[in-house]
């Protein structure tokens, strides 16, 4: 294939990313995003396959590591839980790190391969794009295993804090930066190539050790931002322009990505990569906190009568509803609701769930109409106006601590003003805290009414009683 043709190609492949990433941005338009996705990166491989000499020698290894990465890759997505992909995408990361310092240590051990020079005598700018793209890559690599390990469970959520942490993490970044200088200067040593991976590896694992489990979505798109730009580093290198192009448009999007959580957490990104959140977060467990107050709790069957009676009902989904996979229920509810003359929205908080997008995916699953559901700015005035909040599965996204209480981990996030609907019912299984360990005061107040249960048992009942 003449290389006019491989750079048309790439081009072909790297447009359909972009609109990949533009189809993702809604969900209506997200599965076809995810068609261009597949069809450029079909185009990419195929026509990186069929550059001269590539598949002259060692194609037995190209085609088995396709088949067993492809099958890998199918039963791993079709099998996993929809709440645990920030895990899996945190261990994809680390693959993509991985990749990239493997990379790096082939263009040095086979300079010629890669158009860059010769052993001993590599292009200087081969040289630094190598080396910065090795300890881009081993840092995600070793980041991305912790963000996995602490999203699994494997490994505690909280933050682990020690003495000069910051202070240890910038001199080892500036030890890593003088030998990335003396890579270049000497003209690629491998000793010092193989330090450089170690120590950014050492820096990945501290760099995300302090930071909380609350925070690690934020790292794991941090992560995936810092993966697309090793690939571009790479990319450079090897002058491959579709991994230049891909590179940057994940290490863009990533980074948006990440300010955008932090935007609907009210955090700076320097906070959260500073870590530490979520080691005081000023809440005492839920029974504790609710010393001898009193909470009201219901049925089924009194929601039911509740609801049927209203005019304006507002669904507010949270984690828990993924959780239960009750997203069905709820839109049988809502049919039965409709039906009844009830006027009933959706309202999603930017941070809802565990993942950007976690409950329109969740919803959109449910075929709810896209009209019915509003983003927090859109939907926030008419929690006055409403009879019912029907929060399924939410917690830390109503919690008015964030808004009163200056000491709260969460204080400064906007929340959704559920307080302010006529009655407010919480679907929940105990008085236990959210994701950032926070109390929260609606439980005990008198216009709530708490519905203690599984999710989606709970609104299975309540259509059952709407039948009746
Ligand atoms: P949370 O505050 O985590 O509350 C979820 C609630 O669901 C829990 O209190 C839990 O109470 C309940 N629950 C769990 N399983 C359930 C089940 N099977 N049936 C019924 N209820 C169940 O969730 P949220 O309100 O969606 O807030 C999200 C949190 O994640 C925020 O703190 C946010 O900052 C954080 N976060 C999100 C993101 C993104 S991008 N979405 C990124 C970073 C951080 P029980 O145990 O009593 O049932």
């Amino acid at each position: 294939m003449s290389s006019n043709l491989t750079s048309l190609l790439y081009l072909i492949a790297a447009v359909l990313f972009i609109l990949a990433l533009r189809g993702l941005s809604s969900p209506v338009t997200s599965r076809r995003g995810n068609q261009y996705g597949m069809i450029g990166m079909a185009i990419a491989v195929a026509a990186t396959l069929g550059r001269h000499g590539m598949l002259a020698e060692g194609y037995i290894w190209i085609v088995a590591g396709i088949l067993v990465g492809g099958a890998a890759g199918a039963y791993v997505a079709r099998s996993i839980a929809m709440t645990a992909l920030p895990q899996l995408v945190a261990a994809f990361h680390s693959l993509v790190g991985l990749a990239a310092v493997f990379v790096a240590a082939g263009a040095l051990n086979a300079p010629a391969a890669f158009n860059i020079g010769l052993p001993h005598h590599i292009h200087t700018q081969s040289l630094i794009e190598m080396s910065v793209g090795l300890a881009i890559g081993a840092i995600t690599f070793s980041g991305s295993l912790i963000a996995f390990a602490k999203l699994q469970a494997l490994m505690k959520g909280t933050p682990i804090l020690f003495r000069f942490q910051h202070q240890l993490n910038l001199v080892l970044g500036l030890v890593i930066l003088a030998l990335i200088v003396v890579f270049v200067a000497q003209g690629g040593p491998q000793t010092v190539f193989w330090v450089i991976a170690v120590l950014a590896m050492a820096l990945g694992f501290l760099l995300i050790i302090p930071i909380g489990g609350a925070d690690m979505p934020v790292v794991v798109s941090m992560l995936n931002s810092y993966s697309g730009w090793a690939a571009c580093g790479i990319g450079f290198t090897i002058q491959n322009l579709a991994l230049i192009i891909t590179g940057a448009l994940v290490g863009a999007s990533g980074a948006i990505l990440s300010y955008v959580m932090c935007k609907g957490m009210n955090r700076s990104i320097f906070n959260v990569l500073l870590g530490g959140f979520g080691t005081d977060s000023g809440g005492v467990s839920g029974a504790a906190a609710g010393g001898d107050r009193t909470v009201k709790s219901g049925n089924a069957e009194d929601a039911a009568f509740i609801m049927k009676n209203a005019s304006k009902v507002i669904i507010v989904p949270g984690y828990g509803m993924a959780v239960a996979q009750a997203q069905h229920a709820v839109r049988e509810m809502a049919d039965h609701l409709k039906a009844e003359g009830v006027d009933v929205r959706y309202a999603i908080h930017p941070v809802a769930g565990r993942m950007p997008g976690h409950m329109n995916v969740l919803l959109a699953e449910a075929n709810v109409p896209y009209d019915d559901v509003f983003e927090l700015e859109q939907i926030n005035n008419e929690f006055s106006t409403a009879d019912v909040a029907y929060v399924i599965g939410a917690n830390d996204v109503t919690n008015p601590a964030a808004k009163t209480d200056t000491g709260s981990a969460i204080y400064g996030m906007p929340i959704l003003d559920v307080e302010k609907a006529r009655t407010v019912l919480f679907i929940k299984r105990s008085m236990a805290s959210g994701y950032a360990g926070v109390d929260n005061e609606l439980f005990f107040r008198p216009n709530t009414m708490m519905l203690f249960g599984d999710a989606k048992k709970m609104t299975e009942e309540v259509v059952q009683s709407l039948d009746h």
